[in-house]
């Protein structure tokens, strides 16, 4: 009995070194070339440490789920998008943080520039991008001219920040919360948050937190 959904087709690419998200995604160039539509096509990257919890988006009806929504942006319009949430300011290094052609935000805006992990006082705004893409093909021609950036790595965000002038790629405010499970705190919160929903783990889990919490 496969694990893998009908009509799934799973092909598993290593990073035989940590060189950077870019690098790690130019890793994948065989595997798009190979496809019937080539590697023009356009792909979505997730990066599964940003968990985005899209049932906890009170007011926000409509919403199928953020790269379902970035999915239907592009066939509706032919925009690539990323995700980006509001971060605290002093939070900026950790991110890559884009520049809007305006702060409206009830439409995906253009991307007019980004950078990555930008100090505070450097960053052109506070809206982060979180781990969503939809990115056009050309991504990989681009990236494969990247020279190492932040941290000494190969970004994604620079290979992106390359295309800016050619490509309508806009900024996706997904509707939802964000859980950084690259931290275990994030982690621990997120497994929190939908068991504490689900119908079977909820009265149980709050019997024994409540119990932990009188110690
Ligand atoms: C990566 C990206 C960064 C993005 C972040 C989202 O950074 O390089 O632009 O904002 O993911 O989680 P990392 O978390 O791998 O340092």
């Amino acid at each position: 009995h496969s694990a893998t959904p009908e009509g799934l087709q799973l092909s598993v690419v290593y990073q035989p070194q940590a060189l950077g998200l870019g690098h790690a995604v130019l890793c994948a160039r065989e595997v798009l070339a190979a496809m019937p539509e080539g590697e023009e096509q356009t792909f979505a990257v997730m990066l599964p440490d940003d968990f985005i919890d899209a049932a906890a988006a009170a007011g926000h009806a409509g919403s199928a789920g953020c790269l379902a929504d970035m999915v239907a942006l592009h066939e509706a319009t032919g925009a690539w998008s990323l995700a980006v949430e509001e971060v605290p300011r002093e939070q900026t290094d950790k991110y890559g943080v884009v520049s809007l052609t305006s702060q409206a935000t009830d439409a995906p805006e253009r991307m007019v520039a980004m950078v990555e992990k930008p100090k505070p006082a450097d960053a052109p705004s506070n809206l982060a991008v979180v781990g969503r893409y939809v990115l056009p093909g050309a991504i990989f021609a681009a990236l494969a001219e990247v020279k190492p950036g932040a941290g000494g790595e190969i970004q994604l965000t620079d290979g992106i920040a390359a295309l800016l002038a050619s490509h309508d790629i806009r900024a996706h405010r997904f509707a939802g919360v964000r859980y950084d499970c690259g931290s275990k705190l994030g982690y621990a919160k997120a497994n929190m948050a939908l068991a504490l929903r689900d119908p079977v783990m909820a009265e149980p889990l709050k019997a024994w937190l409540k119990a932990e919490m009188a110690l």
